[in-house]
């Protein structure tokens, strides 16, 4: 059989195993040993021993989590593009010599990924400390960890959501709960990564009850996130939702009037669309519900922008009767 076909077969199968949620792979010593031989000797080495112990991951090791139940599976899944999404490249212009990589955190296409910071850069850093002692509103006295934002720190696409949830307030990361995890579907359909993309809030404190932060609590907070898209200037900011929308540009029209139009935020395009907690009230991303696909359509317009490929799609037809 053509090498080439077996390596697609091979793609084929890891990401189908990735998007099951697992990330790691069983392989003995000896199997490690064959593969890392040039590859005529291949075929010399040993039969993989089925029963050899799991590869533990770099740093920490990571039990694969018993995955919960699917948000909302996704039945109309990207075919996949030539390299599977893990290996999705992003031109960052320009490249990257000062950032400070997190050590060893492998880029994984599922939405149950192990949150990182994934990187960050000196003046990030600066401001993500400002952030941690911050007092500037109300939303200080609940938090019990600020989330100032995380990502890849010269990214093409930011995307920008309301404020921390409880599982954001928890890890001190943006976008980890059930709407993340919609989210990073979102990200892995456009091709591109969670490690390609920089991912913050307009408020960096969990108002209490996930209630909407108020607009005091919103301009208290603007400078820093002012600060940080001066550093990573992205190409374009996705506002995820009417409150992102209105933290960043001020702006009192509702999204579902402006979701799909380009508007501008310090002379950086802005495309907005609906929040992934939206999302999952109205359907997920089963593909059944209109809205998806008006995010769908958003997220096309900005890969264009971007001058990257558009994933084919299919919708669903819509339901007999
Ligand atoms: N919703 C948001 O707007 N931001 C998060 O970080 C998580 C949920
Ligand atoms: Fe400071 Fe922003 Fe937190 Fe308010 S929400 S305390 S302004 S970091």
């Amino acid at each position: 059989m053509a090498l080439a076909h077996i390596l697609d077969g091979l793609a084929d199968y890891l990401q189908h195993r990735i998007e099951e949620g697992e990330r790691w792979a069983e392989i003995s010593p000896a199997t490690l040993a064959a593969l890392r031989q040039p590859a005529g000797a291949l075929h010399h080495s040993p039969a993989p021993a089925r029963t050899a112990p799991a590869i533990a991951p770099p740093a920490s090791p990571r039990p694969v989590p018993a995955a919960p139940p699917p948000v909302a599976p996704a039945p109309d899944r990207t075919p996949r593009a030539a390299p599977p999404p893990t290996s999705v490249p992003v031109a960052h212009p320009p490249p990257a010599p000062p950032a400070t990589r997190a050590p060893a955190t492998p880029a994984v296409a599922t939405d149950r990924a192990p949150y990182t910071r994934f990187g960050t850069t000196p003046a990030l850093d600066a401001i993500a400390s400002r952030v941690a002692a911050c007092q500037q509103c109300g939303l200080c006295k609940q938090r019990q960890q600020v989330v100032p934002g995380q990502g890849n720190p010269h990214p093409e696409l930011v995307f920008v959501g309301e404020g921390p949830g409880a599982d954001e307030d928890q890890q001190g990361l943006a976008f980890v709960g059930r709407a993340g995890q919609l989210l990073t579907r979102m990200i892995l359909a456009m091709g591109l990564t969670r490690e390609d993309v920089w991912i913050g809030n307009v408020v960096k404190c969990r108002p209490p009850e996930n209630r909407t932060p108020l607009p005091d609590e919103m301009a208290a907070c603007l400078p820093y996130l002012r600060a940080q898209l001066e550093i990573l200037q992205p190409k374009v900011i996705v506002a995820l939702g009417a409150t992102a929308l209105k933290g960043l540009l001020d702006v009192q029209t509702g999204i579902t009037k402006l979701r799909g139009h380009w508007l501008s935020f310090e002379g950086i395009d802005v495309m907005p669309t609906y929040h992934p907690s939206y999302l999952l009230r109205s359907g997920g991303d089963s593909g059944a519900s209109s809205r998806y696909w008006d995010v769908w359509e958003d997220l096309s317009a900005v890969l264009q922008r971007l001058g990257r490929p558009v994933p084919a799609r299919k919708k669903p037809a819509p339901p007999a009767g």
